[in-house]
């Protein structure tokens, strides 16, 4: 069944009479599982109050474009990379003109420009209007440019009229949206990923770290999932909840992780390392606490195993995809990765960014492949993810021809 765990779907509002079935609309998309914010136009403020569908999303209701105060909060552009998917429900006659022609000239259609994510249309107008050639050249327009439709159905509408034209049913849109999510690409493919920052230990409580946050491999599993695949996550410590139906193992050290990740090898299609793995650990640990004594002390280190260069060297080895965190000469570092790891895809991210590095919501990142790269722009963290599982399916295909 599909669902919307971990999604932020920003459900656009606009004025027909099929808004007040909205309300019932946040509490579907929530119930799949979605953390929801709701974007009213004017008209749609005449048909069903934004105090409604703020104690319903437990979020303030965005409505005007240009209001100083909601752009501290989360203005345009916060919402269009916020969002996942943004779904317009109702999409009156008026709405689809307006996406149709490209117009910026409210919150909703502004976000509906500027953001990366899938953009689902729930038509909802009077029959005639719906059989207008001008509605249907808009509709024909929008599907061209890759908004996806639910509805309209048919039936007795609010006027009298009887025909195509009414708004879908709540928990049809719902699952509509929710359905955008699982594409099946790798549907019985079994993928591992690794995650996280490592923990290398120097006495009983101390440790050598990093800030990795675990966002992108988290995002990752998340991916896989709804592409349909059985997947793993072998994370070191972070602070994120398992996405549903991914199945986790935690790790504390690199040598803990290359233990994990080889015993699922043999039984694994696609390896991601996505983990921000600690390079060196203390030569030795020791067995008590380390007492403060010497104005300096030496710490001597010791090189850790390379995790993913050991799957991808490994017999029958899995399609591996790597991750190159640079802050200088990306491409060129990145490359030399790809090669002198032997493996199949490196995911090459510039780290000196602050918008896109560690810990950010947000993530830029080009892709590299033997005979082959792809720029993904900057996008929150989760359509990133999605659009690097989109192409390691197909180049994972293309491997296995
Ligand atoms: O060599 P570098 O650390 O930059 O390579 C980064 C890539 O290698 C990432 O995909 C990371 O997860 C992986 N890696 C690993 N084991 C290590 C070091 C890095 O799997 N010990």
């Amino acid at each position: 069944m599909a669902h919307l765990f971990n999604r932020n779907v920003v459900l656009g509002v606009s004025g027909g009479i099929a808004a007040y079935k909205s309300a019932e609309l946040v509490r579907q998309l929530q119930e799949l599982g979605a953390d929801v914010r709701v974007i009213m136009t004017r008209g749609a403020c005449e048909f069903i109050t934004p105090l409604t569908l703020q104690a319903l999303s437990g979020r303030p209701v965005h409505t005007e474009l240009l209001d100083a105060e909601a752009e501290l909060g989360m203005g345009h552009i916060e919402l269009a990379r916020w969002a996942d998917l943004l779904l317009i429900a109702p999409a009156t006659a008026d709405l689809l003109a307006r996406l149709a022609a490209g117009r910026a000239d409210d919150l909703l259609t502004t976000v509906a420009l500027a953001t990366a994510a899938p953009r689902l249309l729930a038509p909802a107008m009077n029959q005639q209007m719906w059989r207008d050639p001008a509605t249907s050249a808009n509709v024909a327009v929008l599907a061209e440019r890759g908004f996806h439709m639910v509805g309209p159905a048919d039936g007795e509408q609010a006027c009298g009229d009887v025909g195509p034209g009414r708004m879908e049913q709540p928990a049809a849109i719902a699952a509509a949206a929710a359905g955008l999510f699982s594409s099946g690409l790798l549907a019985g493919k079994r993928v591992v990923i690794t995650a996280g920052p490592t923990r290398e230990a120097l006495d009983p409580v101390r440790y050598l770290s990093n800030h990795s946050s675990g966002k992108m491999g988290f995002a990752l599993a998340q991916a896989a999932v709804d592409a349909g695949a059985q997947t793993t996550l072998v994370s070191g410590p972070v602070e994120l909840p398992t996405p549903d139906h991914v199945r986790r193992l935690n790790v504390q050290s690199a040598q803990d992780m290359l233990r994990e990740c080889l015993a699922l090898t043999p039984a694994c299609d696609i390896f991601i390392a996505c983990a921000a793995v600690a390079d060196y650990r203390p030569a030795d640990v020791a067995g008590q606490k380390i007492k403060k004594g010497d104005e300096r002390i030496t710490l001597e280190l010791q090189r850790n195993p390379d995790i993913l260069a050991t799957i991808a060297a490994s017999a029958a080895a899995p399609f591996t995809v790597g991750f190159a965190a640079e802050t200088t000469d990306v491409l060129t570092y990145a490359r030399g990765k790809l090669e002198n790891k032997g493996l199949d895809m490196i995911v090459a991210n510039d780290v000196s960014d602050s918008a896109i590095g560690f810990n950010s919501e947000n993530n830029a990142v080009t892709v590299l492949w033997r005979n082959g790269s792809r720029e993904l722009e900057q996008a929150s963290k989760a359509a990133i993810a999605r659009e690097l599982m989109e192409l390691i399916a197909k180049e994972f295909g293309a491997s296995r021809d």
